[in-house]
């Protein structure tokens, strides 16, 4: 089909998905300044700079100000529109907002420079974009509404045209259709594209990942369908799980004779910075494979993966994942089949790991499947089986109407609990969505990490600890444990040893065997981040457990993870119902309660340890 002298517009999301995908996220600002005068020049639709990952990893590991960014490269792309990647009712943040809060953003994020705000809700469900769409509008800019492509029995053409129709009289601007693992067939596209032409007329913008091998051909066909802009990456930060390249798509489509705006000598020397670039981040590079054949069969975001394989890993279970990858469609079942996207990706893939570890089917169910089963997510388009749910959350009160309309407002009591520390309103929204990291942020706690350095500093260990061990790859290590000084030793272990096995030789001795991780892979989105050093405390009375504990007394987590915070002491008196630590597991917090009133008489957990599902992190008498 000819598409000679169509309009064909390119969106280059180097500066923000395209390192997302390939680089954890971690580009630093300083990074982009010197190539933006240039890409500035090219023609561009739009470039994609913001939202997503950004806000909280730019804070979280790079100690850089997320609006400061935004204005910088606002300065900095004089022709160009600015776009982001906003999570409707979720912002950047991985939960709802009340409606307040949503205002102050996406005022915030207008006035500092973004030109087009792409809206998505995990769950297509367009409740939770409504009033993102009305506040874009209200500061007349481009509200773009996303759809998430997945399958399943739910998801017809008719579905995605219905929504189109919806939000385009909510007010959307154009549709984004969202093809976040990379699945969507080329011939289903050019279907898809051609009933979103036809039923809804708004302009439409192709976004997918190249991780299945299709992306490049799913793009030509939406566009011979009537597509108008599409997303890609620089070559240097694209393919794999992210973006199919600039370079190749202005090739093929100024060859068909249709107008990109683009030309392919100018476009093409910015590889040669990017290339640069990626090398000198190579310790965030997750190095995917060309095509993942997983994602063809599952169906599960490249991204998604990676974190199950860290994740797994870290609970010495790598072989577990073939269970895993079995797990997640049916749990993606019992949820009424919503797409993979952040937050539900997380929701559907941590519950999915949970099931394959407890050895039983929702035996340790976590507080967001608890929380999506009782509405507070919003509704997905496919069925949540009755019996299922009464199974999980019993006779608690299922919200049927607009989640957050069940949210108080939040901004004036978020003020009162950060009182000074947040000078103004951009800094107060920093902390409403990531309250623990903006707060050590905005104390000047942060330091940016250093990128030749593959072992980020930890802090000390414990003044108890009798003994230590510094494990390399070797094979079988004896290490002495002092009789003096209690029955704990810390044992310091590497990121490239799996399999660590402990046993108990004679009193004084413990035998520890260590496999070979040979992990080659960084984790990607700055959240289940690869731990350099993990340090657990193993007691040598006998075997390595806390099976002194009883049941009552322990407090345990049912969610493998890291620990991000620890809010109690020992010898503090806690009531039944607090929230004692922040378990932190693919993405999502999960709060740990304490479950009995008594006094703390032990914590065997602090900031930044790993734990495993089970695992005892305080004790309560
Ligand atoms: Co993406």
């Amino acid at each position: 089909m000819s598409i000679k002298n169509r309009k064909v517009g390119i969106m280059d999301t180097t500066l923000r998905d395209g390192h997302q995908s390939l680089l954890a996220t971690r580009m630093r600002t300083e990074d982009m300044l010197p190539i933006a005068e240039k890409m500035d020049q090219m023609g561009f639709y739009s470039l994609e700079v913001w939202g997503g990952a950004t806000f909280d990893t730019s804070m979280r590991f790079l100690n850089e100000n997320p609006w400061e960014r935004l204005r910088t490269l606002r300065k900095a792309f004089k022709n160009t529109k600015l776009q982001m990647l906003l999570r409707g009712q979720n912002l950047v943040g991985y939960k709802h907002y009340a409606d307040d809060v949503v205002e102050a953003f996406i005022a915030e994020s207008a006035k500092n420079g973004i030109d087009i705000f792409r809206i998505f809700d995990a769950l297509n469900d367009i409740r939770n974009v409504k009033k993102s769409i009305e506040e874009v509008k209200k500061h007349g800019k481009h509200a773009q509404v996303a759809i998430s492509y997945t399958t399943g029995a739910a998801y017809t053409l008719k579905y995605y045209t219905d929504i189109g129709k919806k939000v385009k009289e909510m007010g959307a601007d154009s549709i984004c259709i969202k093809d976040m693992a990379g699945i969507m067939t080329p011939y289903f596209a050019y279907d898809l594209v051609s009933a979103l032409k036809d039923k809804v007329g708004l302009p439409v913008q192709m976004h997918t990942h190249y991780t299945s091998g299709m992306g490049g051909m799913m793009y030509l066909k939406a566009i011979e369908a009537g597509a108008d802009v599409i997303d890609c990456a620089n070559s240097a930060l694209a393919l794999g799980t992210s973006q199919p390249a600039t370079e190749t798509m202005v090739a093929i489509l100024n060859d068909a004779g249709a107008d990109t705006g683009i030309d392919l000598d100018e476009v093409s020397t910015l590889a040669d910075y990017f290339k640069e670039l990626r090398a000198k981040y190579k310790k965030y590079d997750v190095y995917c494979e060309a095509v993942d054949v997983n994602v063809l069969r599952y169906q599960i975001p490249g991204g998604m993966l990676s974190n199950f394989i860290t994740q797994l890993k870290e609970q010495d279970a790598a072989d577990k994942l073939p269970e895993v990858l079995k797990e997640v469609p049916r749990v993606r079942t019992d949820l009424g089949e919503p797409p993979l996207v952040t937050p539900s990706s997380q929701i559907v893939g941590s519950q999915a790991v949970l099931n394959v570890l407890a050895g039983e089917r929702y035996k340790m169910v976590t507080n967001e499947v608890k929380a999506y089963l009782k509405g507070q997510y919003g509704k997905p388009a496919g069925k949540i089986d009755e019996a299922f749910r009464k199974s999980i959350i019993g006779d608690e009160k299922v919200i049927t109407g607009r989640p957050a309309d069940f949210i108080k407002p939040e901004m004036e009591a978020a003020k009162k609990e950060i009182g000074d520390l947040a000078k103004n309103q951009e800094e107060l929204l920093m902390y409403i969505m990531f309250p623990a990291v903006a707060k050590d942020f905005l104390e000047g706690k942060i330091v940016c990490e250093d990128l030749n350095v593959c072992e980020e500093p930890k802090k000390e260990e414990p003044k108890t600890s009798p003994a230590q061990a510094e494990a390399s790859e070797t094979d079988s290590q004896q290490i002495p444990v002092s009789k003096e000084t209690g029955n704990n030793i810390v044992i310091n272990f590497n990121a490239n040893v799996a399999n660590l096995n402990v046993n108990v030789v004679d009193g004084n001795n413990l035998d520890l065997t260590f496999s070979d991780r040979s992990e080659k892979r960084f984790v990607p989105v700055g959240t289940t981040r690869p731990q350099p050093v993990q340090k657990r405390i193993f007691p040598t009375s006998g075997a390595v457990s806390s099976s002194a504990v009883s049941a009552e007394d322990g407090v345990t987590t049912s969610l493998p993870g890291k620990i991000t915070k620890v809010f109690r002491k020992v010898g503090n008196v806690i009531s039944k119902g607090e929230v004692m630590f922040i378990v932190e597991s693919m993405k999502m917090e999960n709060e740990v309660t304490a479950k009995k009133d008594g006094t703390i008489t032990k914590i065997n957990v602090s900031e930044g340890d790993a734990v495993k599902s089970g695992d005892i992190l305080a004790v309560i008498e």
